[in-house]
């Protein structure tokens, strides 16, 4: 969908979405493709790109908050369809921060036993709880997949420092109040739009900047680096101005941030592993390079991860 769609739907205009969030397109899945197809797809490319088959599997978490269904988790579903037998599957639902909580929980699997390989995704069909009656969020969400295969590298590369950090107070901020057990879907809810995702857009944007700087510092303090030291930042795309603030913060010029916003819009858990493949496909990250990974979401919930390439 483009901005051009969407003057069409709500008040909003081409100039005030460039300008506010930097998003131009977004990619809307088909009534008839899921979470869990988006993330097959994607992890079939993972597995292809690692040189790994299906059995070769031990781990997969997928993170998201759009399953395909309540029960059983979408990692079982995904495991289903991609032939993962010899896996455990579960899913981390930590809305924008789930692919790099989920590189945080690999991690110490992959060193206690440096044989297992980790399929790491992040899937969501944000569409499917986008009111797209309210101008404040529709313009901002997509639906997409991305995927990583993680193991152990005997060339010195690896996930050198995580941090991961919520806050239960500000869930508000950021919610779908209706379709769990406490406030279950009635027609009225559901005329009322209150079954979709709801946010307070200028609250979660201070925290977000706030907590995505204290993250990224943390990770870089704890490897005994600095701003200067990363080669490319790949922060969660949720909003033009909270990356190019996040850049000033850390001191790292723009041209060593990676961003595909403009193409996807804000696609929560798939943002970080979408943008660390384009990244990766397109020759940006060179063996031995840093790369920063940083997320912000609801819960409100994020964390940093730095990986030596
Ligand atoms: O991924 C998880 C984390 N999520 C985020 O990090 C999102 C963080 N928040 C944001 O990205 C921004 O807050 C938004 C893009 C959601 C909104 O931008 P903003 O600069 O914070 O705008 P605002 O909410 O303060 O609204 C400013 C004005 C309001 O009009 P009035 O009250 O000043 O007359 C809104 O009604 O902009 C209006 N507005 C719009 N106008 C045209 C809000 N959405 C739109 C729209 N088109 N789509």
């Amino acid at each position: 969908m483009t901005n051009a769609d969407f003057e069409k739907l709500v008040d909003t205009s081409d100039e005030w979405i460039i300008s506010r969030t930097g998003i131009k397109e977004r990619r809307i899945a088909d009534a008839d493709m899921f979470g869990s197809d988006m993330a097959s797809n994607a992890c079939r490319n993972a597995m292809e790109m690692a040189g790994c088959s299906p059995e070769d599997i031990d781990v997969l978490i997928v993170g998201t908050v759009t399953p395909d269904y309540r029960l059983p988790s979408e990692a079982c579903v995904v495991q289903e369809k991609l032939g993962l037998v010899n896996a455990v599957a579960f899913d981390i639902a930590a809305a924008c921060t789930g692919f790099i909580n989920g590189l945080t929980i690999a991690r110490p699997m992959i060193e206690t036993d440096p044989t297992k390989k980790c399929l790491v995704v992040g899937c969501e069909k944000l569409s499917s709880i986008t009111n797209y009656k309210d101008r404040g969020t529709c313009v901002l969400f997509g639906d997409a997949a991305g995927a990583a295969v993680l193991a152990a590298d005997t060339n010195g590369g690896g996930i050198i420092s995580t941090f991961m950090k919520s806050d239960g107070r500000l869930g508000e901020l950021l919610w779908q109040e209706i379709g769990g057990t406490k406030n279950p879907y009635t027609p009225e809810n559901v005329y009322n739009g209150r079954d979709k995702l709801i946010m307070s857009g200028s609250e979660v944007f201070k925290v977000a900047v706030r907590e995505m700087s204290i993250a990224s510092e943390k990770v870089l303090k704890d490897a005994g680096l600095t701003g200067d030291d990363i080669s490319l930042v790949i922060p969660h795309q949720a909003n033009i101005r909270i990356i190019d603030a996040l850049a000033k913060r850390l001191k790292v010029d723009k041209s060593r941030v990676f961003i595909n916003i403009e193409k996807y819009g804000n696609t929560s858990s798939a943002s970080v592993p979408l943008a660390l493949d384009e990244a990766n496909r397109q020759g940006k990250i060179k063996p031995g390079d840093y790369v920063l990974l940083v997320a912000f979401g609801g819960g409100l919930i994020w964390g940093a991860a730095l990986v030596k390439w």
